[in-house]
C-alpha cells in the first residue's frame, strides 16, 4: 500500500492552531499533575509527622506503612473531586461519547516529551497520511470524556509515540527503522518515572502500531516475521491496521484491528465537489501500483501478483478503469465508481477499504484471510464483496453477476451512516466513530484493568 504517496495538503495554519491548543492543554495537565503530587506529598508528610508525635514505639513503622494506603486514597479523593468538577463541566453539555455503553472506562494519557510525538507534527504529512491513526487517536483521547488526569483511577494507559512520521528524503515513504528504539526509550522512561508499568508489566498499556505489519515494524513480511513483535510490547495492547484470520507472528499480542487513517476533511471536500445526482459511470475502478513483471523480492511478489493478474486480464476491458500512475484527485474517481477493487499490497489491508466505504463505492476485497476492523460495528459481508485471490481472473463475471442480482441491496447497506462513521477518526471523539470503537474494544478488556482487579487502593 506504500505506493500511495499522498500530496501534502496546505494545512499549516490549522496544524499550528492545533499545536497552540494542545500546548495549552498539556500545561494545564502537568500543572494538575504537579498539584496532585503536592497534595500527596503534603498528606504523607502530615501523616508521618503526626504519627511520629503520637507514638514513638517500634511498631509505628509497620503501621505507618499500612496506613499510607489510607492517606493516599484520601488524597485520591481530593483529586477526584477536582476531576469530577472538570468532567461535570464537559460531560453535562451532551453525552456525545455515549459514556453509558463504555462502562465508565478511564484512560490515562502519558505526557511524554515532544520528541516522542508532537515534534514530528512539524511535517504536515504526519497527521494526514494513511498511518496517521497514531496521531488521530492520541489527539482524540486528549479531549475525550474517558480521559482521566489521575493515573490511579485509570483502567488503561495510552503511550503516545509517533513512529510513522520519519519520511525518507529519497522516496517520501516513512522510514520505520527507528520505531523500536523510540518506543523502547518511551517504555524505559515511563517504567522508571511512573509506578504503573511495572505493576502489570505493561498489560494495561496501549500503543498504536499502524504500519504494514503492526508491531513487527517492517514493510517486508519475511523480515517482519523474523523480527516478531518487539519484546517489550508483547504484554501490552496494540491498536494495529494489520490483521489476518490465521496465526501470524505480527499479531501474536493482544490487539485491536483499526482502520487506516483517511482524513474526514478530504472525504467531505470530495463529496461537496461531486454533483448532487451523480451517476456512477465507472463499473470497476482501481488506481495504484500494478507491476507488469513483478519482482521476486526474497521469494515474495508484490501483492502476491494479484495486481499483475488484474492488469493483464482487464487492462483494455471497457468495464474496468485501471490506472497505474499516481493522481491526487483519485477520490473523485472513487465517487464515480460502482465497484472499487481493494487488492492486497505487501500487507493485506488497504486505505482503499475506508475510502470506498466513505464514498459509497462497493469495496471488492481481494486479500485472502484478511481480518477487517470493528466487525461488531461494521457488517462487512453486507457492505462489501470478497473475491478469493485465485479467482481474480473471474472478476468480470463475478461483478456482472452481483450487478444483476444483489448490488442494490449492498449499496443500500453501504449508505448506513453508522458504517462510515465507524471507520473515520475525528479530532474529537464522536459516539460510534473509529476512536470510539477503540474505546469500546478496550471496555471489553477491563479484565486487564489493575484498578478493577480489586487489588487497587480502594
Ligand atoms: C458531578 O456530577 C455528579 C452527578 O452526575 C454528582 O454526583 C457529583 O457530586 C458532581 N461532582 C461535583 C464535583 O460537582
Ligand atoms: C529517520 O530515519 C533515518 C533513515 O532510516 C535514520 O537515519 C534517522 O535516525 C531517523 N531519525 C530519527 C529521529 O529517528
Ligand atoms: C521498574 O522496573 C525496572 C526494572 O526492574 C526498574 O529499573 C525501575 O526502577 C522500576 N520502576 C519503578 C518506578 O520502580
Ligand atoms: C524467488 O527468488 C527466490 C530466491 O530469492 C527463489 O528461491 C525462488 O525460486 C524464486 N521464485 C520464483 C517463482 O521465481
Ligand atoms: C451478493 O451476491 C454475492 C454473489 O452471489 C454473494 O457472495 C454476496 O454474499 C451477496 N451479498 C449480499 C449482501 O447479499
Amino acid at each position: 500500500m506504500l505506493e500511495q504517496k499522498r500530496p501534502p495538503k496546505s494545512r499549516g495554519f490549522y496544524v499550528k492552531m492545533r499545536l497552540l491548543h494542545k500546548h495549552g492543554r498539556l500545561q494545564e495537565k502537568s500543572f494538575f499533575f504537579r498539584y496532585y503530587k503536592w497534595v500527596l506529598w503534603l498528606s504523607l508528610t502530615l501523616y508521618f509527622f503526626s504519627s511520629y508525635l503520637i507514638s514513638n514505639n517500634p511498631q509505628s513503622k509497620l503501621t505507618s506503612l499500612s496506613k499510607t494506603h489510607v492517606s493516599k486514597s484520601k488524597s485520591n479523593l481530593a483529586s477526584r473531586a477536582l476531576i469530577e468538577l472538570k468532567d461535570n463541566a464537559t460531560q453535562h453539555q451532551t453525552d456525545h461519547e455515549g459514556q453509558g455503553s463504555l462502562n465508565n472506562l478511564k484512560i490515562y494519557v502519558y505526557d511524554l516529551p515532544p520528541k516522542y510525538n508532537t515534534d514530528w507534527l512539524s511535517n504536515e504529512r504526519c497527521s494526514n497520511h494513511l498511518f496517521a491513526s497514531e496521531v488521530a487517536i492520541h489527539e482524540a483521547l486528549l479531549t475525550s470524556d474517558t480521559r482521566t488526569f489521575d493515573p490511579y483511577e485509570a483502567d488503561f494507559f495510552f503511550v503516545p509515540v509517533y513512529v510513522s512520521c520519519n519520511f525518507s528524503t529519497v522516496n517520501g515513504f516513512p522510514a520505520i527503522g527507528h520505531a523500536r528504539p523510540l518506543l523502547a526509550s518511551a517504555v524505559q522512561l515511563i517504567s522508571t518515572e511512573y509506578p504503573f508499568w511495572n505493576r502489570t508489566h505493561g498489560s494495561d498499556h496501549v500503543f498504536v502500531a499502524s504500519h504494514d505489519f503492526g508491531a513487527c515494524f517492517h514493510t517486508m513480511e519475511d523480515v517482519a516475521i523474523a523480527d516478531g513483535v518487539a519484546e517489550f510490547l508483547k504484554k501490552s495492547i496494540i491498536l494495529q491496521t494489520f490483521g489476518v484470520r490465521y496465526n501470524h507472528p505480527c499479531q501474536d499480542v493482544e490487539n485491536v484491528v483499526i482502520p487506516p487513517y483517511i482524513s474526514p476533511a478530504s472525504i467531505r471536500t470530495t463529496l461537496e465537489k461531486s454533483p448532487e445526482n451523480l451517476r456512477r459511470d465507472i463499473f470497476a475502478f482501481f488506481r495504484g501500483k500494478m507491476e507488469v513483471h513483478p519482482k521476486n523480492v526474497s521469494g515474495r511478489f508484490y501483492g502476491r501478483r494479484v495486481r499483475t493478474m488484474i492488469w493483464r486480464r482487464y487492462n483494455g476491458d471497457r468495464r474496468f478503469y485501471l490506472q497505474r500512475n499516481r493522481y491526487a484527485g483519485y477520490q473523485s474517481e472513487i465517487v464515480r465508481s460502482v465497484f472499487c477493487l481493494c487488492p492486497l499490497g505487501w500487507a493485506p489491508w488497504s486505505p482503499r477499504l475506508v475510502e470506498s466505504v466513505a464514498l459509497g463505492c462497493v469495496p471488492v476485497i481481494i486479500a485472502d484471510g484478511i481480518r477487517l476492523p470493528f466487525p461488531d460495528a461494521v457488517n462487512w459481508p453486507e457492505i462489501s464483496l470478497t473475491v478469493a485471490e485465485k479467482d481474480v481472473g473471474k472478476l468480470g463475471i463475478i461483478l456482472e453477476h452481483v450487478a444483476a442480482t444483489n448490488l442494490t441491496a449492498i449499496q443500500r447497506n453501504l449508505r448506513d451512516p453508522r458504517v462510515r462513521r465507524a471507520l473515520m477518526f475525528n479530532n474529537q471523539v464522536e459516539e460510534g466513530d473509529a476512536t470510539w470503537q477503540v474505546l469500546s474494544a478496550l471496555a471489553h478488556k477491563l479484565d486487564r484493568s489493575y484498578r478493577r482487579s480489586g487489588v487497587s487502593i480502594q
